[in-house]
């Protein structure tokens, strides 16, 4: 009998190399019943719509016209990028001939796009923000891109999409793509958050931390403090509570992101409350602070408007804005006990 060969040494970093994103969501789902194929295939999606992006916005300084405003408003009344729009048809073209999502929604579009032929098959809806941060695209800092996915409820065949209209815990998966020093993708199909960084020369999300637990609490609060005088006295106070304690420090990139990132690691709070130009603050519920509450959540975080938990907020309208704060549980609570307290001298 021929003996075992001996010359295959046990390599974890090899190992590591070989744990991709589509097998770990294989792994994490642990069915193939059609709805795990599905998600797993949508997922898969989404991550070559963030090597797409990446790619882009790699070479975007070298190339014409990746640089730079369109000219034009978006349905936010906000001026549009090019790298915008690039992200937007990114996600429209990776899924239009997928048959796996019937309805894709984003910041960038009034209304949804609809892909009919899809609908039969794929009864889900992919919600994201295709560049979040997109004040830092020109100037080569980091941006990010956020996703949601819900399933369809009904026909929608007067395309009001009024099945959108619920809270965030009909949420099935969401994350995000990090574009920083390198890509990550973060992800959560309600079974933990799970992190994979990009390997440009495999063309593979490799996983980086699996489970990933938010600290109870942490020192950074990330909010923009040149909205100080717009704010609600409340949270000035708790601003400077923060300013006469030891042991809290800011940061602020201006990609929630990447701020939320940052505090998903390290722990902490990242804070838009209402101003008065804007009382709802200026994030999106769909396509921005609901995804990020349901995945800091699943790592032990939690998410507030201030009054309410953010996932229980029911829009209105598709693009409703909430005032946010996320992050570690006790700080989360200590910005919720001064709006609920009101000026808390200490
Ligand atoms: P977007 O680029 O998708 O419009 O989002 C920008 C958001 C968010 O990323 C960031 O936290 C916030 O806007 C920054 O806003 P301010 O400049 O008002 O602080
Ligand atoms: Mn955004
Ligand atoms: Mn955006």
């Amino acid at each position: 009998m021929s003996e075992r060969p001996t010359d295959f040494v046990e390599s974890p970093s090899l190992d590591r190399d070989c744990t991709t994103l589509s097998r770990h969501i294989l792994q994490q789902l642990q069915s193939y019943e059609g709805s795990a194929q599905d998600i797993s295939a949508i997922m898969n999606r989404i991550a070559l719509a963030g090597k797409l992006i990446a790619r882009r916005l790699s070479r975007a300084g070298l190339v014409e016209g990746a640089l730079g405003f369109t000219g034009e408003e978006n349905v936010q009344g906000e001026s549009v990028k090019r790298m915008d729009l690039y992200a937007n048809d990114v996600f429209i073209s990776v899924f239009k001939q997928s048959g796996l999502v019937c309805r894709l929604a984003s910041e960038e579009m009034e209304k949804p796009y609809y892909i009919p032929e899809n609908c039969p098959v794929g009864r889900y809806t992919l919600l994201y923000d295709p560049i979040d941060g997109s004040s830092n695209v020109d100037i080569n800092l980091t941006v990010g891109a956020i996703f949601s996915l819900r399933q369809q409820e009904g026909d929608d065949l007067d395309h009001t999409a009024q099945d959108l209209l619920q809270n965030g815990r009909k949420q099935i998966a969401a994350g995000y793509i990090l574009f920083g020093v390198s890509t990550m993708l973060v992800y959560s199909i309600g079974n933990g958050v799970h992190s994979f960084t990009l390997d440009p020369s495999l063309g593979e999300f490799i996983l980086a931390e699996e489970n990933i637990q938010i600290p109870q609490h942490g020192a950074i609060y990330s909010v923009n403090e040149g909205n100080f005088w717009q704010w609600d006295e409340s949270i000035r106070e708790y601003i400077r509570y923060m300013h006469r304690h030891d042991g809290y420090t800011a940061r602020y990139s201006g990609a929630l992101v990447g701020d939320l990132h940052r505090i998903l690691m390290q722990g902490g709070v990242f804070l838009y409350p209402g101003t008065t130009k804007k009382p709802e603050g200026k994030l999106r519920l769909l396509y921005e602070t609901a995804p990020l509450a349901w995945l800091v959540e699943q790592a032990g975080g939690k998410a507030s408007t201030g009054t309410t938990p953010l996932l229980d907020v029911v829009p209105t309208y598709l693009h409703q804005r909430t005032p946010a704060i996320i992050g570690s549980v006790e700080d989360v609570e200590l910005v919720e006990s001064f709006i609920r307290e009101g000026n808390r001298q200490e």
